[in-house]
């Protein structure tokens, strides 16, 4: 009996071992709040001479004084970076003690457990699971559901948009929702899935959509950047830039956000190919880049409404982020989403904050959205949706609905709102 026991232990040692130590030796999300100059140099220091990523905010640059910092920190850099913020008596807490732990919450595929009570829309997806979704979607509303392809990504995966259109009208309008640009931002993508889900279930049902889909169609990209969504899956959950190649360097990537051509690589992007924020080569130098400005410049005339959607941080953004400037309809595009706004609070008791990108978060140049609204899109938003930092990227597969729900209240009210002012007499 003890000889067994003996054994148990024996063989048990390594996991035992690992419990015992488990804080230091896992990665983890760190919450730190740089208070001096030097802090802040410290930090920024931290943050790109060692293995971590970044979460919040995007860049190095952008950390100051008394604002929160966001950082994972994987196991192998956890003492050294622990290490230097104790010396500097930097003020840190764990955000996430177990981001692995989450990740392997949004990467389980329950699907074929009969006792789970989520739906397919309430878990996140691989790549491949969402081609074959983009495919059997519209085998299941041939009347209702196109699939376009607009292009292909660096990697060569193809780039697919549905269409929604529940009528031919003469002279029908549209709107644009593309998710997925930054790969991290896993619930970008489900919002797009839920987006189709509830137009095609609710259609005749709720008032809204329905008002909404008799008069505009709706083009749906799932995935701006295949190939960072399954690098995210594969290799490295905290991926945000696309997987392309840079000439000069091992680092790869451009954050597709930062390509687009409105006030391209100025202040806010950079031209470093090894940091997150690297606006590429050229404006729309990446395939993922030109294939959306090539669609949408086809269809300028009937789209109106352009949105593209992010996370986190619960926010609904217009133009300009690529200059402090106001837009011509500023105070228009203001209202709607301060209802948008209002509207969330109320149903689902959760803030957002609202504005133009460059005045609310900071400025970011070569965006979509800014680069829409100069195309002549003048209704352009972004929508940074949940959380505020308690889960960062890693938000678990039960607040996917919760989180569809209320950015869905926002496109309906920005949607109508947009139908009504068409609609009323000139
Ligand atoms: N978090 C987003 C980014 O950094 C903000 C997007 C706002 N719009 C923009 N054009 N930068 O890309
Ligand atoms: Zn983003």
């Amino acid at each position: 009996m003890k000889a067994l026991l003996i054994l148990f232990v024996l063989m048990n040692l390594d996991k035992l071992l690992k419990t015992a130590h488990c804080t230091e030796t896992q990665d983890q999300v760190l919450s730190i709040t740089p208070k001096t100059q030097e802090q802040v140099d410290i930090l920024k220091n931290v943050s790109t001479q060692y293995e971590t990523a970044l979460w919040q905010p995007v860049s190095p640059h952008y950390i100051k004084e008394d604002t929160q910092v966001h950082l994972f920190v994987p196991a192998n850099s956890s003492e050294t970076v622990k290490d230097l913020l104790q010396r500097y008596a930097i003020t840190h807490e764990v955000l996430l003690a177990n981001p692995n732990e989450l990740i392997e919450m949004q990467t389980r595929n329950d699907s074929g457990d009969p006792r789970s009570s989520s739906t397919f829309y309430e878990r996140y997806h691989s790549l491949e699971d969402i081609y074959f979704w983009i495919n059997r979607t519209q085998q299941d509303n041939p009347d209702t559901v196109k699939v376009i392809l607009i292009g292909s990504s660096f990697e060569k995966r193809p780039l697919y948009v549905l269409k929604l259109s529940v009528n031919n009208r003469p002279n029908k309008k549209a709107m644009w929702i593309d998710c997925g640009i930054h790969a991290r931002e896993w619930i970008s993508p489900a919002f797009c899935l839920w987006f189709v889900q509830y137009s095609l279930s609710f259609y005749q049902l709720n008032e809204d959509i329905t008002n909404i889909l008799d008069n505009m169609d709706v083009y749906i990209l799932p995935v701006l950047n295949p190939d960072g969504y399954h690098y995210t899956w594969t290799t490295n959950r905290m991926w945000r830039k696309n997987r392309s190649t840079n000439r000069g360097t091992k680092c790869i990537g451009v954050d597709l956000n930062r390509n687009f051509d409105a006030n391209w690589c100025t202040e806010g992007a950079s031209d470093q190919p090894c940091t997150e924020i690297y606006c590429g080569a050229f404006p729309e130098s990446e395939p993922e880049t030109q294939a959306v400005a090539d669609f949408l410049r086809s269809h300028k005339d009937i789209v109106q409404i352009y949105l593209s959607i992010h996370s986190y941080s619960q926010m609904l953004l217009f133009p300009y982020s690529c200059t402090l400037e106001e837009t011509e309809n500023h105070s228009e595009l203001l209202e709607m989403v301060q209802e948008a706004a209002q509207k969330i609070q109320r149903h689902y008791r959760n803030i957002y904050t609202y504005g133009s990108g460059a005045k609310t978060i900071y400025l970011a140049p070569g965006g979509s959205d800014d680069w829409a609204y100069k195309l002549g899109i003048k209704y352009s938003f972004t929508f940074e949706l949940q959380d505020r930092g308690r889960y960062g990227f890693l938000l678990p597969p039960s607040h996917i609905s919760k989180a569809c729900n209320e950015a869905l209240l926002a496109v309906k009210t920005i949607a109508l709102k947009v139908v009504e002012k068409t609609q009323a007499p000139a």
